[in-house]
């Protein structure tokens, strides 16, 4: 045992403020009302239904996550948020049909209550969408201004203890860092001259981080992931995370391709291929915005496979994605993978994986833990990039210089460890000589 880290308790309401009531916001916030109720089970969520060994496998410890460490109750939470469209969260679940309408029906006074803030959006970063609820500014550091004004309202209105903030918009175009995200003072300069290489998210990004309020990005985009805002976070005390929410495709590629690497299993193709019908789908149809995403989905397995350790097993990998927008499906995805795998010899072999998913489904738990998980790293004063919560994501942020951890099952060792590490357990390292002594 070490010195355990000082928690600050999870006294009070937690507001979560979700930019974007889509699909994934939605399905969260329902979901957890759903759950409140004792009306449905919080599958999928590490915080609500994970265990923890503690110790040695002799000692049978393995508590609840959430009995070890102290995490804010659903009941605690108090949603949130902004959309360029006015609809309440009822109606905007309705349209993105994840949920049945039945168990919509029974939550619905409470779901019309969350009417979204007016957004700040611009229709160059999002080429696919335009709505009626957005705010006018003179630049971008006043639009800023109006969302701290927003937040601060927010807590006031609802008398919260604290606050987290999700960005769940829609995949913004791709964009690389540049100058303008280098320092505090040149993004701020930036933000006053409204230039172009400062999108929606990251003017939201800034005013939750300059109020130190945690911060973590469900979306490929850049957001918070750029040196400006993690020195911003440095400075004021924020936890960051990101990006983009490994659901679907991703979270099974994640899981086969290091079991494939572990046996030393020769990969030379990897075609993914998926059809998809939700809002997402068709912001995604846009090639600029299918960009972002592809970068983040396709990164993974060169992480994960090492080709520069292995030449010979994964040096002339063929890895393809698509997505394609097919509004008949709605949020259920259909995920197709071709792997063509070379084994003892050089003999080839193929594995086909069909997955029918619900994308909002897999996303909606990790919404609430990465909400829950970045209040207790608030709370225990851990601030700026939270590499332990790498486990959501597909492009998990990472300080400068580090390769990202990719291997689900390492990302999940890193979080309890971080976890243990915060109560002062021993961590695990799963060498376990000591019971063969
Ligand atoms: N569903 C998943 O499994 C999954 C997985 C990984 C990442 N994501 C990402 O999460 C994000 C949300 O996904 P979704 O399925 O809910 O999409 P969605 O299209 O249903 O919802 C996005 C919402 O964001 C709103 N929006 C866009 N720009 C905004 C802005 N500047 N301010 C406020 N609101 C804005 C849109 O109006 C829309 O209502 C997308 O970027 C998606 O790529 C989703």
């Amino acid at each position: 045992m070490s010195t355990p880290v000082e928690i600050a308790p999870a006294r009070g309401k937690l507001g979560v403020l979700l930019v974007g009531l889509g699909a994934v916001s939605t399905t969260t916030i329902a979901g957890v009302l759903a759950i409140r109720k004792g009306l449905a089970k919080p599958i999928g969520s590490l915080t609500q239904m994970g265990t923890i060994r503690l110790g040695k496998r002799t000692e049978g410890r393995s508590p609840k996550i959430s009995d070890v460490v102290p995490l804010a109750g659903l009941d605690d939470l108090v949603f949130g948020g902004w959309d360029i469209f006015e609809d309440d969260c009822y109606t905007a679940a309705k349209t993105a049909g994840v949920l049945e309408p039945a168990l919509l029906d029974e939550l619905r006074p409470e779901l019309e209550k969350i009417k979204p803030m007016s957004a700040v959006f611009d229709q160059r970063y999002v080429k696919r969408l335009d709505g009626p609820n957005v705010k006018k500014g003179r630049d971008k550091k006043d639009l800023a201004d109006q969302l701290t004004a927003d937040i601060r309202k927010f807590t006031a209105d609802n008398k919260l203890d604290r606050v987290v903030m999700l960005w769940c918009g829609s995949t913004e175009i791709f964009a690389t860092e540049n100058p303008a995200h280098a320092t505090i003072e040149s993004f701020e300069r930036a933000l006053e001259q409204s230039d172009p290489s400062i999108p929606s998210s990251m003017v939201y990004a800034y005013a939750a981080i300059r109020e130190g309020i945690p911060y973590a990005n469900a979306a490929p985009n850049l957001t918070a992931d750029v040196p400006a805002l993690v020195a911003l976070a440095a400075k004021t005390g924020s936890p960051l995370c990101g990006k983009d929410l490994k659901t679907g495709q991703t979270l099974i590629k994640t899981i086969i391709a290091p079991g494939l690497k572990a046996r030393l299993l020769g990969v030379a193709g990897w075609y993914s291929t998926n059809i998809l019908g939700n809002r997402d789908g068709e912001v995604l149809d846009d090639p600029e915005s299918f960009k972002t995403k592809e970068e983040s989905k396709k990164s993974v397995l060169d992480y994960i496979l090492q080709p520069q350790l292995y030449p010979d097993l994964y040096g002339d990998l063929c890895h393809v994605v698509r997505i394609n927008y097919y509004p008949p499906r709605g949020d259920n995805k259909e995920g197709w993978d071709n792997i063509d795998l070379v084994g003892w010899l050089g003999y080839p072999m193929q594995l086909k994986i069909n997955f029918l998913c619900r994308d909002s489904i897999l996303a909606a738990p990790i919404v609430l833990d990465v909400a829950l998980f970045l209040d207790l790293a608030k709370r225990a004063g851990m601030h700026g990039i939270q590499e332990w919560l790498s486990f959501y994501f597909k492009s998990p942020v990472h300080a400068p210089g580090l390769y990202p951890e990719h291997d689900l099952f390492i990302q999940l060792m890193k979080l309890k460890n971080t976890l243990r590490y915060l109560k002062g357990e021993e961590l695990i390292t799963h060498l376990g000589r000591e019971y063969y002594d």
